[in-house]
């Protein structure tokens, strides 16, 4: 026994081979946040939350899945009806999908409240930005898996978009399928890629976001670095520690969102159609196009874009610029103040003409096409990209309040 072990047990034996005292007081107990952080500021912890849910439930849904054109489809049903609580892990995984997303949108619509993007905190968004990038991916490569209907067509419509880049285009598509057409090929690359690959990719850029929030530290809804007013024990002096404060908090607003979860999967799963699409209770059938080809409601304002545009290849660069534009926001935004409470009427109404943008194309994504709605697409199209491409004239000329030195309660 060491001298450390005698004196201070287990943690001291720990600490003297691995910093976990160290890590534990740098990042949770003396990790200090602004103690003003309201309800936009819950719906990070609510995607870990959701990522460790979809990560659980999507392992015991592989011990009972089948990766392959023939029995994909059968074996959830399978799961559905015979194994023991299948029907629950496949519904907790299928909701967690479309909560992801949720709370991903109102996550990142608080950054764009509170001006969390911008500096110090660009790579913190960047990162971010990459994560929605590849969990679009995820839920994309997901959605093939049971092998039904839209799992089949959709596939078929996103994979045919790489085909109309010029050149190479028809070779990229069939390098993606694996094949000349969407076959058993294609459903078990997708599979490798939605248990294994895009996880792996996911949980590294989440541990790089978290690590990217500790070193700069959290915003927060009055947009004041809390680093820069120390108290007198040379700490924060707007700053709480993380834990109890934080861990509290956040158990509460997790415990809210779990039963809010729970209702969706005990009484209205499939959600009207919106999180599982009824034509995706059929059997995947490549003689038969359903009536009406939708993506599941998050992948929706793009989908609008793309059909608003009467030119194959030029919707996809619109489709593809409108998530890539995200990267650039911090270098768009050219306001003296970060949060909306101290930001113009402009700006105001440009982030709310951006939201009525994104749910109105959103909503337009799921409808049939009429050459009303194709009109109002693109109007919406132009508003969205405008709130982007104008931001760095109207964030500059619109009137600011006055920030305070400390922040407000
Ligand atoms: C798996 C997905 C994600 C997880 C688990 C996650 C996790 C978190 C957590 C725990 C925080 C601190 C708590 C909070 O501020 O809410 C945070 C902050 C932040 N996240 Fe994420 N995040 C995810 C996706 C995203 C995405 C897609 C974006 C943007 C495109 C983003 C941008 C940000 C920004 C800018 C902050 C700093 C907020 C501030 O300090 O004001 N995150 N994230």
């Amino acid at each position: 026994m060491t001298d450390a072990t005698r004196q201070g047990g287990l943690l001291a034996w720990i600490d003297a081979r691995f910093p976990l005292s160290k890590m534990l007081r740098e990042h949770v107990t003396e990790y200090y946040a602004p103690k003003n952080f309201n309800f936009w500021y819950y719906f990070g912890s609510f995607a870990l939350l959701v990522l460790v849910i979809q990560i659980v439930s999507g392992i015991f849904l592989t011990m009972h899945y089948k990766p392959s054109a023939v029995d994909a489809f059968a074996s959830v049903e399978y799961i559905m009806r015979d194994v023991p609580w299948g029907w629950l892990i496949r519904y907790i995984h299928s909701t967690g999908a479309s909560m992801f997303f949720i709370v991903v949108y109102l996550h990142m619509f608080r950054a764009l409240l509170y001006g969390s993007y911008r500096g110090p905190r660009e790579l913190l968004w960047i990162i971010g930005v990459l994560i929605y990038l590849v969990l679009m991916a995820e839920a994309f490569m997901g959605y093939i898996l049971p092998w039904g209907q839209m799992s089949y067509w959709g596939a078929q419509v996103i994979i045919s978009l790489f085909g109309t880049i010029p050149l190479i285009g028809p070779g990229l598509a069939e390098w993606i399928r694996g094949d000349y057409f969407i076959s058993d090929a294609t459903l078990n690359r997708f599979f490798a890629y939605h248990v294994i690959a895009l996880p792996l990719v996911l949980i590294a850029l989440v541990a790089a976001h978290l690590q990217a929030l500790h070193e700069t530290g959290s915003s927060n809804p009055d947009g004041i670095e809390i680093k820069k007013v120390k108290g007198p024990d040379g700490n924060p002096a707007d700053g709480i520690p993380f834990h109890p404060y934080y861990t509290v908090k956040d158990i509460m607003g997790g415990t809210v969102f779990l039963i809010f979860f729970a209702v969706v999967v005990f009484f209205m799963p499939e959600m009207g159609g919106y999180f599982l699409e009824h034509a995706n209770f059929v059997p995947a059938n490549p003689l038969v196009t359903p009536d009406h080809i939708a993506p599941v409601w998050y992948f929706t304002p793009f989908y609008a874009m793309l059909r608003a545009i009467p030119h194959p290849f030029l919707g996809v660069v619109v489709m593809g610029a409108a998530v890539m534009i995200l990267f650039l926001l911090p270098w768009l935004d050219r306001s003296p103040v970060n949060s909306i409470r101290y930001k113009g009427p402009i700006t105001k109404v440009a982030l709310a003409l951006f939201v009525v943008s994104f749910i109105g194309l959103g909503y337009l994504g799921l409808a049939p096409v009429t050459e009303l709605y194709t009109w109002i697409a693109r109007v919406l199209t132009f508003i969205y990209f405008a709130y982007f491409i104008l931001m760095p004239w109207y964030s500059a000329i619109d009137r600011t309040k006055p920030v305070p030195q400390r922040v407000t309660s």
